[in-house]
C-alpha cells in the first residue's frame, strides 16, 4: 500500500481493498500526463461492459481465441501432462477454461481471482459439470506472489493466461509477471498463454472505438466507479472516450479527454484539467510471434509450440519453465 493509502485507510475508514484503489487513484491522477490503472475497470458494471465487449463485431480477440482453443484444443492440451494442475491467473467466465477441460485429464483446476464471491460462483459451476475434477479457488491479486493450495504440490503444474490480458501490462510488467509466474508454479511448469497480434491498423482502431459506444461507456465508467467509491464529483458527460493505435510502442491507447476546463474534488484534493487534457486509462500491447517469444525467453520461459486463426489475428503460446 502506498503512503497516499495508509493515510486514506485511517480517515475514511476504507477496507484495504478501497484503501490501495483511492492511493493508486491519488498518485495516479497527480501524474503528468494524468492516468489511471486499467485494474479498476472492473467493477460489476465494468465486468458486464467488457462481457458486451467480447460480443461485439468489431472485437474479434475473444472469438478469435475461442476459435483457436476449439480448433486446436486437442494440440493444445497435448501439451498438458495428464493428472496435472491448471493454474488459471485471473478467471474470469470459464468459457476457455472448459475447452482445455474437455480435452485433456487434468487432475486440479486452481482459478486464481481478486474477486472472491466471482471465483465461488465459477467454481461451484465447474464443480457441477467436471464431478471427477477438483477445484481449489484461490482469492489474490494474481500480478503478486501468492501461494498454491497444499493440495496440488505433487502435481505437474501449467498455467493458463488467456484473452491477452498480458497485452494491459507495460513490458516490464509483463516481464515481471512471467517470471513471478514462473516461481510459483515453480520447476518443470508449463504455461498456455494468449496474446494479440498485430495488425492493420483499421482493424484495431475499430475494435477499440466500436460503432454501438460499449467501449466508450466501459471507458467512463472508472469515473462512475470514483465517483461511488470514492465520494469523488467527476461529470462524466463533461470527459470523452478516445482510443488511437500508438505504432511506435505497438499499442493501443484508451484515453478520456477533458471536454473543457474543469476541476474537480476528489478525497479533499482538487485536480485541474485543461481542455484537451487526457487521463490514459489503459494500453494494449499487440505482439508479433517473434516479439512475444523473445519476452518469454527474457522471462524464464521457452515457447515450445504457437497456434494462429487462419488471418493471424490472435496467437496461443504453450511455454515450457526454463531450467
Ligand atoms: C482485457 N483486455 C485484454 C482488453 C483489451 O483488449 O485490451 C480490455 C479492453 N479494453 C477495451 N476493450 C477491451
Amino acid at each position: 500500500m502506498n503512503v497516499h493509502a495508509l493515510a486514506l485507510a485511517k480517515a475514511h475508514r476504507f477496507d484495504e481493498q478501497t484503501s490501495a484503489f483511492a492511493g493508486d487513484v491519488i498518485d495516479d491522477l497527480s501524474q503528468h500526463p494524468k492516468r489511471l490503472s486499467p485494474k479498476y475497470f472492473y467493477d460489476s458494471a465494468g465486468s458486464e461492459l467488457f462481457e458486451q465487449i467480447t460480443q461485439l463485431p468489431e472485437y474479434y480477440p475473444t472469438r478469435t481465441e475461442l476459435g483457436i482453443l476449439r480448433d486446436r484444443g486437442g494440440a493444445i492440451s497435448a501439451n498438458i501432462p495428464h493428472g496435472a494442475a491448471l493454474v488459471e491467473f485471473g478467471a474470469g467466465a470459464t468459457t476457455k477454461v472448459r475447452l482445455l477441460l474437455n480435452e485433456c485429464a487434468v487432475g486440479a483446476y486452481v482459478p486464481v481471482d481478486i474477486s472472491g464471491d466471482f471465483l465461488k460462483m465459477q467454481a461451484d459451476a465447474l464443480r457441477r459439470d467436471f464431478p471427477a475434477l477438483d477445484v481449489y479457488p484461490v482469492t489474490a491479486d494474481f500480478s503478486a506472489p501468492f501461494a498454491l493450495p497444499d493440495a496440488i504440490a505433487a502435481m505437474p503444474k501449467v498455467g493458463f493466461f488467456p484473452g491477452s490480458t498480458l497485452g494491459n501490462f507495460e513490458p516490464h510488467e509483463a516481464c515481471a509477471f512471467l517470471r513471478s509466474a514462473r516461481d510459483i508454479l515453480g520447476e518443470g511448469a508449463q504455461m498456455v498463454i494468449g496474446v494479440d497480434l498485430e495488425k492493420d491498423e483499421r482493424v484495431l482502431y475499430e475494435a477499440y472505438n466500436d460503432a454501438a459506444g460499449v467501449t466508450a461507456r466501459f471507458n467512463l465508467n472508472v469515473l462512475n466507479r470514483i465517483n461511488r467509491e470514492l465520494g469523488g464529483n467527476f461529470d462524466t458527460g463533461a470527459f470523452t472516450h478516445r482510443a488511437i493505435y500508438n505504432r511506435e510502442r505497438h499499442r493501443i491507447e484508451m484515453h478520456l479527454i477533458s471536454r473543457k476546463a474543469q476541476t474537480v474534488r476528489l478525497l479533499g484534493r482538487s485536480f485541474s484539467f485543461r481542455a484537451g487534457e487526457s487521463i490514459h486509462t489503459e494500453s494494449s500491447y499487440k505482439y508479433s510471434l517473434e516479439r512475444f517469444r523473445a519476452l518469454a525467453r527474457g522471462s524464464g520461459w521457452t515457447p515450445r509450440e504457437s497456434w494462429t486463426d487462419g488471418a493471424r489475428m490472435f496467437s496461443v503460446h504453450a511455454l515450457v519453465a526454463s531450467d
